[in-house]
C-alpha cells in the first residue's frame, strides 16, 4: 500500500452533502484513503445541513475553505425548489468563476443497451437561462399571471468554453468536437455560440474537426447512434440536459462524474443530486463521486493513481459482478466501497 507523505498532502475541501451525500462521501473517502490519495480533507458544511448549521446554504466557512485550497470533493446539495434560497451550484460556480462543466460518460458494464460508449460532455456553466434573470407579471389577481426569463450568453463566455473544448479535444487525443446550439430559433441566444464555434474552428483546422448539432436533433442522435459523437461543448441549459441523457447510455446518473472547473478552483462532483427517494437506506451508487476523484486526481497530476482507481473499479464491475441497485447489481453502498477496497489491496 502506498501512502503519501504528511508534507505532501494536498490541501481540499470535502463537503459532504445532503441526503445520499453522506453515505457515498463516507464510503468514497475510506476508498482513497486505501488508494493514499494525496489529500488533507477540510470537510465543511453546504445544502440543508449548512442551512442546519450555518443558517445558510452556502455558509462563509464553506466558501473561505475554497478559496484557500482553490479545490473540492462536492456531495449532492439540496436546492428546495420554488422560493427562498437560489441554488447552491449555481451560486458555487458563479462564487468561483467555475465556467467548464466537464461530464465525461464511458461505458463500464459491457453488454447493457449500449457498447463502447467514451463521450464527453463539456457545458457552459455560468451563463445562458442559468443566470435566472426572471419574474413574474402580475394580471388581475393572479401574480403569477406571466413568468419571464432572459438568457445571457456572451461573446467572450462562448470564446472561453469553446476553446477550453478544442483544447481538451487536443490534449485528450480527441478527433472531434461538435457544438450543440437552437440557433435556428433562439437566433441571438444560441445563435453567438454556433458563430463562436464556426470562427473558433478554424484555428483548429487540421487538429480536430468541429461540426454542430441542433439540440433536439442531437437528442434524438444520442439515442439512436451516439458513436457518431467524441467531444460536445454546448449552452448551460442544454448541457444540463443532454449531461443527464448521456449519463443513461452507460447505466445512469450513477455513473455520472462531473468537474466545475475555473480559474480560482475546481470542484469536483456526482452529476447526480441527493437522491432523497433512497436517503438513508444505504443502497447509493458511490460510483458517480468516486469517478469524480478520478478526475479530481488527475487534475492534480496524479493521472497515475487515477488509473489505478478506475482498473480496480472496472475489476469490480466486470469481474467480481458487484454493483448497487441502480446498475442491476444487489450489493450495497458499504458492500461496494468494501469490494473496491478488496481490489485496490490486492492490486
Ligand atoms: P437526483 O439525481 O437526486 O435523483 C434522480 C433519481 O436518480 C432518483 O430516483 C434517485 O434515487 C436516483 N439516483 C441519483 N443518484 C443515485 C445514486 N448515486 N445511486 C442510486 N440512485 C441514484 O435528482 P432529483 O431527485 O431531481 O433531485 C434531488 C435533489 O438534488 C434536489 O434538491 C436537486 O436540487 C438536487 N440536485 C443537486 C445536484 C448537485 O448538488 N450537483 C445535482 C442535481 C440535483
Ligand atoms: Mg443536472
Amino acid at each position: 500500500m502506498v501512502f503519501a507523505n504528511i508534507e505532501n498532502k494536498i490541501p481540499a475541501t470535502l463537503i459532504p452533502g445532503d441526503g445520499i451525500g453522506p453515505e457515498i462521501m463516507d464510503a468514497v473517502v475510506r476508498i482513497l484513503d486505501v488508494l493514499g490519495a494525496p489529500f488533507a480533507w477540510d470537510v465543511q458544511q453546504g445544502g440543508l445541513a449548512g442551512i442546519k448549521s450555518a443558517g445558510d446554504p452556502l455558509p462563509g466557512a464553506l466558501i473561505d475553505s475554497i478559496r484557500r485550497t482553490q479545490l473540492a470533493l462536492k456531495g449532492p446539495l439540496t436546492t428546495p425548489v420554488g422560493g427562498g434560497f437560489r441554488s447552491v451550484n449555481v451560486r458555487l460556480r458563479e462564487e468561483f468563476h467555475l465556467y467548464a462543466n466537464l461530464r465525461p460518460v464511458r461505458t463500464m458494464i459491457p453488454g447493457q443497451r449500449y457498447d463502447d460508449i467514451d463521450l464527453v460532455l463539456i457545458r457552459e456553466n455560468l451563463e445562458g437561462l442559468y443566470v435566472a434573470f426572471e419574474h413574474y407579471i402580475e394580471v388581475g389577481d393572479d401574480p403569477h399571471a406571466v413568468a419571464i426569463s432572459s438568457g445571457v450568453n456572451t461573446r467572450a463566455g462562448a470564446k472561453r468554453i469553446i476553446r477550453y473544448a478544442f483544447e481538451y479535444a487536443l490534449s485528450h487525443g480527441r478527433k472531434k468536437v461538435t457544438v450543440v446550439h437552437k440557433a435556428n430559433v433562439l437566433k441571438a441566444l444560441t445563435g453567438i455560440f454556433l458563430e463562436v464555434g464556426r470562427e473558433m474552428a478554424k484555428e483548429y483546422e487540421g487538429r480536430v474537426v468541429m461540426d454542430d448539432r441542433i439540440v433536439d436533433a442531437c437528442a434524438m442522435q444520442l439515442v439512436m447512434n451516439p458513436w457518431q459523437f467524441d467531444v460536445i461543448v454546448t449552452t448551460n441549459l442544454f448541457g444540463d440536459i443532454l449531461s443527464d441523457q448521456m449519463s443513461g447510455l452507460v447505466g445512469g446518473l450513477g455513473m455520472a462524474p462531473g468537474a466545475n472547473i475555473g480559474e480560482k478552483a475546481a470542484i469536483f462532483e456526482a452529476v447526480h443530486g441527493s437522491a432523497p427517494d433512497i436517503a438513508g437506506k444505504g443502497i447509493a451508487n458511490p460510483l458517480a463521486l468516486l469517478l469524480a476523484t478520478c478526475l479530481m486526481l488527475k487534475h492534480v497530476d496524479r493521472a497515475d493513481l487515477a488509473a489505478r482507481l478506475q482498473t480496480a473499479v472496472d475489476q469490480t464491475l466486470k469481474v467480481d459482478g458487484v454493483r448497487t441497485g441502480d446498475i442491476g447489481g444487489k450489493a450495497s453502498t458499504n458492500d461496494f466501497a468494501a469490494a473496491i477496497i478488496k481490489r485496490l489491496a490486492n492490486g
